[in-house]
């Protein structure tokens, strides 16, 4: 028999296009005299400029530095982009990959995120995968269909080893920012289903995100499937992420 694989809980903030340097220093700063509990990962992914004062801020601190996007190259001509390995040096651990907000002003594709998550991979950085379904795919009982393709596209060719080692982040695109989260219900049976796609996301730590804060947080990670959230406006503010943080506490799941 296989030793069960520990799903630590995740939770990630992404804080889109908000926070200038200054800023940061202080959120990082007050989020650092948290007392934030054991076993729970946590990760910040403020915006590019401020990515090297943030790990500065961090210091000897366990929060993770996650980017919100990067491109699949090393270099080359690719004005504005960032690269993996731009990443890394900075002390850049996770990346969000085919955001809602991304696919839908940047034009990325599920092809375009698999060509990400593949050189996330290759270059060391946890991928957060971001699946969700649009408010009309959700109305016609489409949701699942449309994230499970999403997965499946994210993941194709890359080993069932190395998928265990990604994040997913079911977010459905209605539920974000419009403070209407999801039934936690509903969004576990979703994120059972992306789970049971892919070979590998058994083992891998599958996120809900979509309004979800302090309020909320406790009832969407009591849930057997659900490893976690990627919080958007909710991790602006210290008091609202590290109370999300601390209902993660003792969450951990086997498989
Ligand atoms: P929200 O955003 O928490 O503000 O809904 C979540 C996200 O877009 O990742």
């Amino acid at each position: 028999m296989k030793a069960a694989v520990v799903r630590r809980p995740l939770i990630a903030g992404n804080w889109k296009m908000h926070k200038t340097i200054a800023q940061t220093r202080d959120l990082v700063r007050d989020l650092r005299t948290r007392a934030l509990p054991e076993g729970v990962d946590v990760v910040i992914a403020p915006p590019f400029t401020a990515l090297a004062c943030a790990r500065e801020a961090l210091g000897s601190s366990t929060i993770a530095l996650g980017a919100q996007t990067m491109h699949e190259g090393a270099s080359g001509p690719f004005t504005g982009e960032i690269a993996a390995p731009m990443l890394l040096e900075i002390g850049v651990s996770y990346v969000i990959l085919g955001h809602s907000e991304r696919r839908a002003s940047c034009n990325e594709t599920d092809a375009g995120v698999n060509r990400k998550v593949r050189a996330a991979l290759e270059n060391g950085i946890v991928p957060i995968v971001a699946v969700g379904e649009s408010e009309s795919e959700h109305v016609a009982g489409r949701a699942i269909e449309r994230v499970v393709a999403q997965s499946r596209e994210a993941f194709s060719g890359v080993s069932p080893g190395d998928v265990a080692r990604c994040v997913v982040a079911y977010e459905p695109i209605w539920a974000i920012g419009t403070g209407r989260s999801d039934d936690p219900e509903q969004a576990d049976g979703v994120i059972a289903a992306i789970r049971g796609a892919v070979t590998g996301l058994a083992h891998a730590r599958l996120l809900y995100g979509g309004s979800m804060k302090a309020e909320n947080a406790a009832a969407f990670l009591a849930m057997a499937n659900i490893d976690g959230g990627l919080i958007g406006g909710a991790s602006l503010e210290v008091a609202s992420f590290a109370a999300i943080v601390a209902a993660a506490a003792g969450r951990a799941h086997a498989s």
